[in-house]
């Protein structure tokens, strides 16, 4: 009896002294996975640290996420950081953030820093192995199996179907003058028809199921924000019993049900043509994206499984990102008349029927281009990106145990008013080509970098000078939203809870 009352102070004083020091190190799970500097000076100097919420490191700053508390917890503890990267430390390993386009090249440059971290684990389900999640010798062959499917020849024969999708879209728009247009109705469609003729080969508008499938995709992309916002939706266990768990199932069979007949229909297709012999010149043949896929799986380098998991990433990965784009785009567009009026004078000299406007024609609007680039720079379809380290790895001088994850605030480091002043301001000049010659390589990085940089970022550029150009030349857009509006959202790609909408008056002039 005496001994337990002695000892319960004592036990006490004790608890006490560790949880003071613990609080001093910001976590208590993770206390074998500590970030050092490789050179033995304090870690202040190389990194920011962010003391979590309580004494259990940052883990429980962030339960109970929305999309906009998400957004905006990163924005403010990227401004907290004063300009400098931070650490935070999780559950089960440290969490090395990247906002500054200095410390960044070294990770887009690292030929080891090549493998996606836990947030692109809840995407496994919809994508397997594709090519944005899958790492080291999966992800170099199909890679390079499937780089010949942009180039440019076959970006060239992409024209014509965007050309198509655009004058459907422009119908859309006569039918809406004068009135509210809500840009997050009209232009999903617009991307995704775009993306399923040029990987699959069908037109979607044709297809009966076209519509179940444009649901479906939605449907995923709901549960997988609803799993991004909340840690504990990450374990499968949880959010089986407390997630969307079966509509996720469901919608997944769906989508999956669907690319996997359509590949299959058009292996058919592909058998009886023969492809894969050479062209009238000699040259061999260049084909589009599944041809490509079907040629490979001709030579053995690929199986059914896997021309389904790039089929289904490169719907993904070119739908939202293009549509986010678009709708910002036309935004800003709407509310700076000054800048709408120059796209209009650019795209002016252009041949009156869209029909005779060429790829090189396309790639010579350098004024819309920079329009583009500086939307793409304040509203990046994809805000952050993520690697982790498979063993432990020398990072910006930081030692960085095996499993530790990061991530690159791409919004964040194209808001760097060193590379780019008054970064919360709309000026498409900063790109034309006399304006970058100093500027950091890295600081603009909307379609990422190094070698897992975007596939398809010529594709989407074309895409949307065909949409912008038919738009500014045949409407003058006025704002029915302003900035001040919206509330920001980190989803897969960057939303708004609002709808984002404009007004359009025929141009006469
Ligand atoms: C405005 C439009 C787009 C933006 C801003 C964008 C942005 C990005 C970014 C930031 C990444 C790197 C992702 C990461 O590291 O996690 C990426 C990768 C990728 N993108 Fe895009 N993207 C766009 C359009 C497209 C289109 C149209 C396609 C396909 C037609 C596409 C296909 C891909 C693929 C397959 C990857 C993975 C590449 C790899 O890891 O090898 N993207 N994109």
């Amino acid at each position: 009896m005496w001994i337990a009352l002695l000892g319960t102070p004592i036990l006490l004083a004790a608890l006490a002294l560790l949880l003071k020091h613990i609080n001093k190190t910001y976590f208590i799970l993770s206390l074998t996975k500590r970030v050092r500097t490789e050179d033995g000076s304090p870690l202040e100097s190389k990194v920011a640290l962010m003391p979590g919420k309580t004494r259990f490191g940052n883990n429980l700053d962030i339960l109970n996420f929305t999309p906009a508390s998400v957004f905006n917890f990163v924005r403010e503890s990227t401004a907290k950081a004063k300009g400098q990267n931070y650490l935070w430390y999780f559950l089960y390993a440290p969490m090395y953030n990247v906002v500054r386009a200095e410390e960044a090249e070294e990770i887009f440059q690292s030929t080891k820093l090549i493998t996606k971290n836990v947030v692109y684990e809840l995407i496994r389900p919809f994508l397997g192995d594709g090519l944005l999640i899958s790492t080291d010798h999966k992800w170099h062959s199909r890679r390079k199996a499937l780089t010949p499917a942009f180039h440019f020849n076959v970006l060239q024969s992409f024209l014509g179907i965007f050309k198509e999708e655009c004058k459907k879209f422009l119908n859309v728009l006569e039918k809406n003058l004068d009135a509210e247009l809500e840009l997050n109705q009209v232009i999903p469609p617009f991307t995704l028809n775009n993306i399923c003729e040029t990987a699959l080969g069908v037109k979607l508008d044709d297809m009966s199921e076209g519509n179940e499938y444009r649901k479906a995709i939605h449907a995923i992309e709901e549960v997988l924000i609803q799993r991004v916002c909340n840690p504990l939706m990450y374990y499968n266990w949880y959010f089986f019993l407390y997630g969307d768990y079966r509509k996720h199932v469901q919608k997944l069979r769906i989508v999956h049900d669907f690319s996997s007949r359509i590949i299959e229909r058009k292996r058919q297709q592909f058998r009886q043509k023969q492809l894969g012999e050479v062209d009238e010149f000699g040259r061999k043949q260049r084909y589009a994206m599944l041809d490509t896929l079907l040629a490979a799986e001709a030579e053995g380098q690929i199986d059914h499984q896997g021309i389904c998991d790039e089929v289904n990433t490169f719907m993904f990965e070119g739908y939202d990102t293009t549509s986010t784009c678009l709708i910002f785009t036309l935004l800003m567009l709407a509310l700076h008349e000054d800048v709408q009026k120059k796209c209009y004078e650019e795209v002016e000299s252009l041949p009156e029927d869209s029909d005779d406007v060429s790829v090189f024609q396309f790639n010579e609007l350098v004024y819309l281009e920079c329009v583009i680039k500086e939307s793409l720079r304040m509203f990046p379809s994809v805000p952050f990106i993520g690697r982790q380290c498979v063993e432990e790895t020398v990072v910006n001088g930081m030692v960085m145990p095996k499993d530790t994850q990061i991530s690159i605030h791409i919004y964040d480091i194209m808001r760097d008013p060193r590379h780019f002043p008054k970064p919360n301001q709309f000026q498409p000049e900063r790109f034309l080509p006399e304006n970058t010659v100093n500027r950091h390589p890295f600081a603009f990085v909307p379609f990422s970098a190094g070698q897992r940089n975007c596939i398809g970022q010529k594709f989407a550029i074309l895409e949307m000078k065909v949409l912008l150009a038919a738009v500014v030349r045949n409407f003058r857009l006025l704002p029915a939203t302003q900035l001040e509006d919206l509330t920001f959202e980190n989803g897969i790609v960057l939303r708004t809870q609002q709808n984002i909408k404009v007004k359009l008056t025929k141009r006469v002039t």
